[in-house]
């Protein structure tokens, strides 16, 4: 099984966590990569680790669809063509609804929603016109079940089953054969709690996340299964949970 070689490949959130272990294990298996982040520093020495020939990088931010079009002429630039987009980015800063951080529930939608469709709004003219790509979403298992005291989070995670699942029925339909695949993970060790508010939530889940959680390959290993597989089987859904994790 191997469907990954030579395929060129859009990594959002690739400065750290699951979308710099994907990457790492993408060009393992000879797929090129475009990182995609706001951290230029990362993003250029992931690009040196993996090498000129396998890696591009722009510091860009997916909230806004101008940087993802740029990041979609780059990979045609140096790659000549787009096969498979992995809209990663995401940010969880987790606190009550009523501890009212009305401007942590703004960003989640402007990344973890806008973030996804302006990133396949770049890739799309392209994947239809050609009537083949491949589109892979990170949700969460929080976008699988309800959270409390990460409200917001959840329902952009929901939103991202919700649209790509409606998304790849339409695909079927107008036969332009893009295949889509959820990954909804479970407690991956990577940086985003940092993002979450300080208090006894944020301590809790630090703890929890200590005891439980996995390493990025656990989900880099899910995105290689479903780019790998021959163009006629299309992955839709994943979960990847720590065995830990109730
Ligand atoms: N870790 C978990 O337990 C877990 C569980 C379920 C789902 N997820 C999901 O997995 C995805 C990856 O997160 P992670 O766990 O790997 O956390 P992470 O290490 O914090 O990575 C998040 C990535 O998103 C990027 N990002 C954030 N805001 C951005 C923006 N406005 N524009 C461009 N990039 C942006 C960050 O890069 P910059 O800061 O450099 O821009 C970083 O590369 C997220 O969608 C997250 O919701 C994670």
């Amino acid at each position: 099984m191997n469907n990954v070689e030579g395929k060129v490949v859009i990594i959002t959130g690739a400065s750290s966590g699951i979308g710099e272990q994907t990457a790492r294990s993408l060009v393992a298996e000879g797929a090129r990569v475009v990182l995609s982040a706001r951290r230029e520093d990362r993003l250029a020495a992931r690009a040196a680790e993996l090498g000129e020939d396998n890696a591009a990088y722009l510091a860009s931010d997916v909230s806004k669809l101008e940087d993802m079009q740029a990041l979609v002429a780059l990979a045609k630039e140096r790659f000549g063509r787009v096969d498979v987009l992995f809209a990663n980015a995401g940010i969880m800063p987790a606190g009550p609804m009523s501890a009212m951080d009305y401007t942590g529930w703004m960003a989640q939608v402007d990344v973890n929603v806008k973030g996804v469709l302006n990133a396949m709004a770049a890739v799309l003219p392209d994947f239809t016109g050609q009537r083949r790509g491949h589109i892979i979403a990170t949700s969460s298992v929080a976008g699988t079940t309800l959270v409390p005291f990460n409200a917001v989070y959840c329902g952009t995670k929901h939103f991202v089953r919700a649209m790509l699942s409606s998304f790849r029925t339409e695909s079927v339909t107008e036969g332009t054969n893009i295949r889509t695949t959820i990954i909804y993970p479970g407690k991956i060790a990577t940086e985003l709690l940092n993002s979450a508010a300080e208090g006894p939530g944020k301590e809790a889940a630090r703890k929890a996340y200590a005891a439980e959680a996995i390493p990025a390959g656990a989900i880099a290993d899910a995105v290689l299964c479903a780019v790998g597989q021959p163009d006629s089987v299309d992955v839709s859904d994943i979960v990847v949970r720590p065995t830990a994790e109730a």
